[in-house]
């Protein structure tokens, strides 16, 4: 029986892609620390698609729990994996808690790196799907958000360099990186404290989302993003690499 994993899938846009992926019959593992919203979700799948999900309690900003959790995946054959969990930071460098931007740090990069890693070691023989979810900010740096916009050009320019590595050996595994824009979702309150207004919010919901990650997991594109027009497109890898020096002009704010 083969599983989806959804990293950071108890709310926003990891929880309605886990929806999705159920709806097109998917049997699902869902990661999180807040184990009972897991869980919620988990019966909710159940009932309506009738797909087994799987709960595990992660907090991946600890890497002896990141470590802890690819062990107890082992057992599953996980075809899809995507790398969702993920927080923001919205301070200016100068004026930096620097604990929280550690712990940023930790979750968006350190456990994106340590599971895509042993993910694509050992799987890397077969046609999965690889899945590390970025954002706009990580193809541009978002002023009110620098270390946050850092780590996910990180998190874009290793799974990009996976995706080239991968294709210079002929090897099958699927590598592809997904880059959100605004997202009606809890985001904003982690990054900033505050629930951003609905009347004067502008994006997507995250049910949206959740339908482009799919569209993603099927189009053949490595790098699937949302236009500032909130749309979805597809493009070959854009960060300037030595197989690939150009940046696709529609990355470009217009
Ligand atoms: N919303 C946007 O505007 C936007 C735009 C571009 C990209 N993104 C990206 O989309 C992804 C999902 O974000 P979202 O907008 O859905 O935010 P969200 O509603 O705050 O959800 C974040 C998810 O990550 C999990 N998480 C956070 N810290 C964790 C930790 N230490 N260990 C394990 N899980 C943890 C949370 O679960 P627990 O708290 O239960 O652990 C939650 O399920 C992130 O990678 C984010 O950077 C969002």
């Amino acid at each position: 029986m083969k599983y989806t994993l959804i990293t950071g899938a108890s709310t926003g846009i990891g929880k309605a892609t886990a929806e999705e992926f159920a709806r097109q019959g998917h049997d699902l593992i869902v990661v999180a620390r807040r184990i009972e919203k897991l869980k919620e979700l988990s019966e909710k799948i159940w009932e309506k698609y009738h797909r087994e999900v799987i709960c595990i309690q992660c907090d991946l900003s600890n890497q002896k729990q990141v470590y802890d959790l690819y062990d107890k995946c082992k057992d599953y054959d996980i075809d899809i994996w995507i790398n969702n969990a993920g927080a923001g930071l919205q301070q200016k460098i100068s004026e930096h808690d620097i604990e929280r931007a550690m712990n940023v740090i930790a979750l968006n990069i350190e456990a994106t790196t340590i599971l895509s890693s042993l993910y694509a070691r050992d799987n890397k023989d077969k046609p999965y799907t690889l899945i590390n979810i970025s954002s706009l900010a990580g193809y541009r740096i978002a002023k009110r958000l620098p270390v946050y916009s850092a780590t996910k050009m990180y998190i874009s320019a290793i799974t990009e360099a996976l995706y080239y590595e991968m294709g210079e050996e002929n090897l099958p595994l699927r590598v592809k990186v997904f880059a959100a824009g605004s997202t009606a979702t809890d985001f904003e309150m982690v990054a900033n404290g505050k629930v951003p207004d609905p009347d004067t919010f502008k994006g997507n919901s995250s049910e949206e989302v959740a339908s482009f990650i799919y569209q993603a997991y099927l189009n053949d594109k490595c790098v699937a993003y949302v236009g500032y027009d909130f749309d979805l497109y597809f493009t070959d890898p854009c960060i300037p690499h030595s197989l690939n020096k150009s940046i696709h002009p529609s990355m470009l704010e217009r």
